[in-house]
Order: structure tokens, then sequence, then C-alpha cells
């Protein structure tokens, strides 16, 4: 029999490219999304893709009696990726409680539910925000944890230590905490991509609209910084790659090949690309010129963040395969698409 996984905000960007490769892995796969940021046709995209529709269920997470009700319903779960959160980082400065009452409440109540059980298998979405601007780069997993810089980057870090420290005290759960660097790109068939609501505060979706005239032009944040070009470097990873290390990461938990019950893995490509870099690829793979502007520095943006993807490549036995070009020609792709369907209306 297949295993099933639960996919917590699995119609969400990373969730639904992470639910189409655990169903082309052969897992069968359970969504959980409350539709707050996410739209049902979804899961039209991740059927036009596999050929099967996963089942799934409209459930608040915050709703504990619903949390219950839903393990009554679904007993045979194998495992857990936990997607579901609130991710914009202006609006947690906005509504703290909104954060700390999204992401935190929804983590104890699904962690209390598997404390219960013989054992469990759990995948926790974290970030790079957790390193703050690191004092070494390339960022390696035992950097320290630096203060956040806002609600959202403390929901993470909060979010890390509650399942270390349950995992501490209960044996049979099995946990990993994967932490994003910057995830951009779309699956190459556009049937899934990234769908932000309004205007985009991320950098990659903000260059599409651009592109496709929705966005007078770009504003690079500050060209004042200490890096080669004055620009802010990141490192971004195709949302392929990083679907493929949750399956990856699902099957170590499974498999019970862990060297202790919580683990924690940097999911980036280990390349730093500056914002310009990021422009002059993504006119490289679509032909177009980008218009864009110098302007102030964003508050809160660190310099520089890449990670060293030493222990996942060596211990998962997982690498990027994409690189930036890559993943800006697929969300190109996606955007044209979304471009041509609205059009058709
Ligand atoms: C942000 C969050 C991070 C979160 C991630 C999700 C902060 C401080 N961090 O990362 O916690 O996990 O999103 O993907 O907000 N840029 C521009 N113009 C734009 C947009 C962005 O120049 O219109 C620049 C930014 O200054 C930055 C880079 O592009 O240097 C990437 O920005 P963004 O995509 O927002 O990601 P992060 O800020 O790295």
């Amino acid at each position: 029999m297949n295993k099933k996984i639960l996919v917590t905000g699995g119609l969400g960007f990373i969730g639904s490219h992470t639910v189409v490769a655990l169903q082309e892995k052969g897992f069968d796969v359970v969504i959980i999304d409350n539709l707050s940021n996410s739209s049902l046709e979804v899961l039209g995209g991740i059927a036009q893709i596999t050929k099967i529709s996963p089942e799934f269920e409209k459930i608040d997470l915050r709703e504990k009696g619903a949390v219950n009700a839903f393990f009554d319903k679904y007993q045979g779960i194998d495992g857990i990726i936990h997607f579901a959160a609130s991710k914009a980082v202006g609006e947690s400065v906005q509504n703290p409680l909104l954060y700390y009452e999204n992401n935190l409440n929804t983590l104890i109540y699904l962690l209390q539910h598997l404390k219960q059980k013989e054992t469990a298998n759990f995948i926790f979405s974290s970030s790079c925000t957790v390193y703050g601007q690191a004092d070494e780069l390339p960022i390696t997993e035992s950097a320290p944890v630096k203060k956040a810089e806002s609600p959202y980057g403390n929901t993470k870090q909060i979010g890390e230590e509650i399942i270390a420290d349950t995992c501490k005290v209960t044996s049979q759960l099995n946990a990993i905490s994967l932490r994003y660097f910057n995830p951009i790109g779309a699956h190459p068939s556009a049937h899934i991509g990234e769908l932000p609501i309004g205007t985009p505060q991320n950098l990659a979706p903000f260059i599409t609209q651009t592109a496709v005239g929705k966005r007078e032009k770009l504003s690079v944040f500050g060209n004042d910084y200490p890096t080669p070009d004055g620009t802010c470097i990141r490192d971004y990873i195709h949302v392929m790659d990083l679907a493929r290390a949750h399956v990856v990461a699902m099957e170590r938990l499974l498999d019970k090949e862990q060297t202790n019950n919580y683990e924690v893995f940097n999911l980036g490509t280990g390349e730093g690309n500056s914002v310009l870099e990021a422009i002059q690829a993504f006119e490289k793979v679509s032909g177009k010129k980008l218009p864009y502007e110098i302007t102030e520095r964003r508050e809160g943006d660190i310099t520089a963040a890449y990670a060293d993807t030493t222990k996942a490549n060596e211990v998962l036995k997982w690498k990027a395969e994409y690189n930036i070009e890559d993943a800006l020609k697929s969300a190109w792709k996606w955007q044209q698409k979304l471009e041509e369907e609205e059009k058709k209306g």
C-alpha cells in the first residue's frame, strides 16, 4: 500500500509543487488548506500534471476541534509536511497576533495530536530568516539563530524551538525543519506556480509582473550595500528543487534513517546572486528589458545570505539541480500563462 502524506497548505506555492513531487514518487496525498492565500484551481493544476486528484479538506488548523475531527477521519497518515502558515513580513509587523496565532497555534495542535501516536513523521517549513545577517557566508546550520527582525521571522524561530522541545520528550516523534533560502520559479508545465495576492513583496513575482506590464517598474531596494554591485545578495532556489527535497526528507523519516529525532537542513543552491544579477538573468531568459530604478533600502533587509548546502548534499543526498536562470524562465512562463488567462477572462 502507498504511504499517505498529509500536506497542510498544500494548495500554496511550495506546498502544491511538493504535492506533485510526492505523487510522482508514488505517495498518496491528502491536502489541508483554508484557502486564505490560495485557490481551489490549484487542485486542477496538480491533477493536470500528475493525472491524480489528491484528497482535499478545507480546514482551518486554528480550530482545534477540526484538527481532531480530521485525524479521526484519516487514521492511516504516515507523515505530515506542514506548510500552512502566513508569510508576509510587512503584514506580520502590522498584525503580530494574527501571525503568532496562525503560525504557532496550528503547529501546536498538530504536535499535540502527533504526541499521542505510536510513531509520527513531521516536516516543518522553516526559513533562512532564522539566521538574520549571519557573520559568516555561506551559512551553515550551526550558524547562530539571531534575534528575529519581524513577528513572521519570530514564528519560524519559535516554531523550530517548539518542535525541538517536543522531540526531546517524545522519542516516537521524528521531525525535520527545512530552512529555505529564497524560493522562486514554477512547475515547467506552467500548470502551477506562485499566486501572490495584491502587490508582490518578493523579488521574482515583482519582476515577472513588471515584465508583463502589470507594474510600471521594479524598485531595487538600495545599491549602497557592501557587495560587489551594491545590491543585496540572496540564494534563489527553484521551487522544483525545494519540492524534491521534501520528498527526500520524508523518505528519510519513513525509512528511520535519522541520527537524531530532530534534524535541521538548509535548502539553497549554495550560490549567491545580487538583485542586479537576478534582473540580468531574467532579461536573458525572457528576452525582455526590465524597467527598474534604484530606490532607498527596504527596512529589515540583510546584506547577503546564501547557503552552505553540504549537510543536505551529504546527509539527504540532495542537491539543487536548477540555477537562477532556469527558475526565472519557469516563473516567466507561468506569468505569461496567467496573463493569457486573464485576457481570456
Ligand atoms: C523575504 C523575507 C523572508 C522570507 C522570504 C520568503 C524579509 C527580511 N525576509 O526574504 O523571511 O522567508 O521573503 O520568500 O523580508 N527586492 C527589491 N525589490 C523588490 C523586492 C525585493 O530590490 O521589489 C530585493 C530585496 O531587497 C532583497 C531581494 O530583492 O534583497 C529579495 O527580496 P525578497 O524576495 O523579498 O526576499 P527576502 O527579503 O530575501
